[in-house]
């Protein structure tokens, strides 16, 4: 798995079916040599040519007059030494000097992976992984940096962090230290990213590599709405079922940078990381630093084999959550039922409309706690408002049991209004430049989490409501992101360390209330999908995926989400219409069948809705019941991308491949179209399956290579969910419905 060859001065990393190379040359300096297909191990010093470059400063104590930083692909590239491209770290001397030489000094290979303090990791043990630990030094700082690669062995993945430690005695200022770098000897890739806004999420967008730098980044204190941690290079003629694609992401939730830079001979770097904007790390004599784990992927099977080895990650090596492979609850959600305007008169008749629906769980919003009646004031005031629930939650609990429900409850604990308790009592709580007015965001400011008093109130104000109450689930929600960058509890010198800190601060918390209340499942929201990453799905096995409700608009953004994240990953609600975020008209059954297969609920009122859609709520909880296990164990496809055009397909099969259900959505009707065709994927190929709604039997070759035709679909947003289940009898003379 990962082999250090003496005589070659290489280290070769195998995964499932790729390996990556590297080497330290005489000077001890480790360059980047390969990450491709599968190869022996063998001595790649061969491919380096060393032309003489004009303006290409040479390395003083190489034997070879033309070794230039400048030229080579380093595999961790300090400033300094005539490397001209973006440094993966970069560190200043008490001297002002930013200078740093890295040079190797041994390496150590262990079965399984170490857990990383205090950030969110990936886990997994000795039959599961191997982890490389690779000293450098710089002798002149006194600074030891170790760089983490943990291989894993049954999928195609390689995960990095590094590790800074000041060994000398002066104070050290960190200004940039990437997760990983990446170097390739070609830029003959597009770029894949997810951007967008608020109700408007990870929309995939694929463009041409050029000159220069491209970075995706988050300034926002959150990995935000508008650009995911998340980048792909993919071949021009990479499409969903083949083709080669690198995929990196992060287990972090601050701000983060993946940058890509094209040089001047067309090479490739890319690198991962906390974004160095606004970012300074003191590291006094003796301080590590720790980085968050990059992960990157390599798959020649196309898009959904990248997206296939995000999702397994996600099961098997992310989240100590017992949830994260366990039935979901189907929740029915208050916010767009009732909004702020509830009591528990009303709240209860909500409560008995869902028994007998197949809704286990009901969770209470916004609105429940202080003198919250609208968003302007009470948050950091976390405490039930009797008014408006003069039992306080026990009534709305008792009524959840009395209808066989659970209960679950919304928080936005890092929030605090200034027309609040918490704010009267400790204006300096909040994140603020000294003398300067903090700005605004839903009327709300941010709760400074790099002050351990901040974190221990923030712990203790969710502790006691959930050691007060049964509550099974909570949506833990952040409804803006952070400006106006200050702390009363840092010096001058460390203000720039504020949004890391915030970010250690929030993991603190998390892990202390997951793992005081395991039996709860926290479910991460942030206007919707604003924090939608690795490093929140670590501690909550699921996200809000967006604000937006809208059947049409969730095909495009549960599409899109899918290249990193799995449906596991994904909540999805089915709800009223007109839709309260679009005003669209969608047939209840493509609600139901854009959120089938994802952690499914409802966000609507059962009293205002028809006996029909009432029956059909019945249907679809029974549905999701019965394909739950090819969300949380399946395999999702992508077919069809909404990205192109009028057409929206995906596709799960279950693990053993026994069963699959199929989405397809055509969303604006046109007169006398042509036939769709359908080619599945990851079916058995000999085996032969029954396609429910069609009533049509056949072996799973076919369907994966001719396909089958969609039937003749009437109005706008219409849909249709297949269902495909293995047929033990002979096969039939096939005639397909119409
Ligand atoms: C955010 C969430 C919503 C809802 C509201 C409540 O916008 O994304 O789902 O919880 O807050 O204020």
């Amino acid at each position: 798995m990962i082999c250090f060859n003496e005589q070659m001065q290489s280290f070769f990393l195998h995964s499932r079916s790729s390996t990556y190379v590297m080497k330290v040359i005489e000077n001890g300096q480790l360059l980047h040599l390969y990450w491709g297909d599968r190869i022996p191990e063998c001595d790649l010093s061969y491919i380096h040519l060393f032309y003489n470059r004009s303006f290409s400063p040479v390395l003083y104590d190489a034997s070879e007059l033309c070794y230039s930083l400048d030229t080579l692909s380093a595999e961790y590239p300090a400033f300094g030494y005539g490397d001209y491209h973006t440094p993966a770290f970069t560190i200043q001397a008490p001297n002002g000097s930013r200078i740093c030489d890295l040079r190797y000094t041994g390496h150590m290979i262990t079965p399984g992976k170490p857990d990383i303090q205090g950030l969110p990791h990936l886990r997994a043990d000795e039959n599961e992984a191997d982890t490389l630990a690779l000293f450098l030094r710089d002798d002149l700082l006194d600074l030891e940096v170790t760089l983490f690669y943990t291989v894993f062995k049954d999928l195609d993945v390689i995960s990095r962090y590094a590790v800074i430690k000041n060994r000398s005695s002066q104070e050290l200022s960190l200004l940039q230290a990437a997760s990983c770098c990446l170097e390739f000897d070609h830029s003959d890739f597009q770029l894949i990213d997810l951007h967008g806004s608020q109700c408007r999420e990870r929309q995939a967008e694929r463009t041409p590599l050029h000159h220069g730098i491209h970075s995706i980044e988050s300034r926002r204190g959150a990995s935000g709405h508008q650009l995911s941690p998340f980048a792909a290079f993919a071949r021009p003629d990479t499409g969903e079922q083949h083709g080669e694609v690198y995929g990196i992401s992060l287990i972090y939730s601050g701000n983060f940078r993946i940058s890509a830079e094209v040089d001047q001979f067309d090479r490739l770097r890319v690198q991962a990381g906390i974004n160095p904007f606004n970012f300074r790390w003191a590291l006094g004599s003796g301080d590590s630093f720790t980085t968050p784990e990059a992960i990157m992927v390599r798959s020649t099977a196309g898009l959904n084999g990248m997206s296939q080895n995000f999702h397994a990650l996600y099961r098997q090596h992310l989240s100590p959550s017992r949830y994260t492979k366990a039935p979901r609850p189907i929740v029915i959600n208050s916010w767009e039922a009732s909004y702020f305007d509830f009591d528990e008169e009303k709240l209860k008749a909500l409560i008995a409309s869902c028994e007998g629906l197949g809704i286990d769980t009901f969770v209470l919003d916004d609105g429940w706690f202080g003198h919250r009646d609208n968003d302007t004031s009470s948050l950091g005031d976390w405490v039930v408002n009797t008014k408006k629930l003069p039992n306080g939650l026990s009534g709305i609990i008792e009524a959840c049991k009395r209808h066989h429900m659970e209960f679950g409850l919304w928080f936005e604990p890092e929030m605090v209004s200034p027309d609040s308790d918490l704010y009267r009592r400790h204006p300096d709580w909040c994140i603020h430049a000294p003398g300067r007015i903090p700005s605004q965001s839903r009327n709300q400011l941010v709760l400074d989490l790099s002050r351990q008093e901040v974190q221990d109130f923030m712990a203790e104000a969710v502790s006691s409501i959930l050691r007060e109450y049964d509550i099974r689930y909570v949506k833990w929600d952040m409804n803006r992101n952070i400006t106006d960058l200050g702390s009363e509890g840092l010096p001058a010198d460390r203000q720039a360390e504020l949004s890391h800190r915030y970010i250690l601060g929030l993991y603190a918390v998390l892990e202390h209330l997951t793992t005081a209340f395991p039996h709860v499942l926290f479910e991460g929201c942030s206007g919707g999908g604003g924090r939608f990453d690795f490093g929140m799905l670590y501690y909550m096995p699921q996200t809000w995926t967006s604000d937006n409700s809208d059947a049409v608009d969730r095909l495009k953004i549960q599409y899109g989400t899918s290249y990193l994240f799995p449906p596991a990953a994904m909540a999805a609600h089915v709800s009223a219409c007109p839709n309260h975020q679009t005003g669209r008209m969608t047939p209840f059954e493509t609600r139901g069948n854009v959120a089938l297969g994802f952690c499914f609920g409802y966000e609507l009122n059962p009293l205002h809705l028809s006996p029909e859609e009432t029956e059909a709520i019945k249907r679809q909880t029974a549905r999701y019941k019965e394909f739950e296990p090819l969300m949380l164990e399946g395999r999702f496809y992508r077919l069809c991308s909404p990205f192109l055009g009028n057409e929206c397909c995906w596709q799960q099969v279950s693990s053993d491949g026994s069963l699959s259900i199929v989405l397809y959505a055509r969303v604006l009707a046109t007169c006398n179209p042509p036939v769709p065709r359908i080619q599945l994927a990851g079916l058995l190929p000999n085996a032969l399956y029954r396609i429910d709604e069609l009533d049509l039997i056949l072996p799973g070759e076919v369907l994966m290579n001719v396909g089958f035709s969609i039937p003749w679909l009437w109005g706008d947003f219409s849909t249709m969910l297949f269902t495909l289940r293995k047929y033990e009898g002979l096969p039939e003379k096939q005639t397909q419905k119409e």
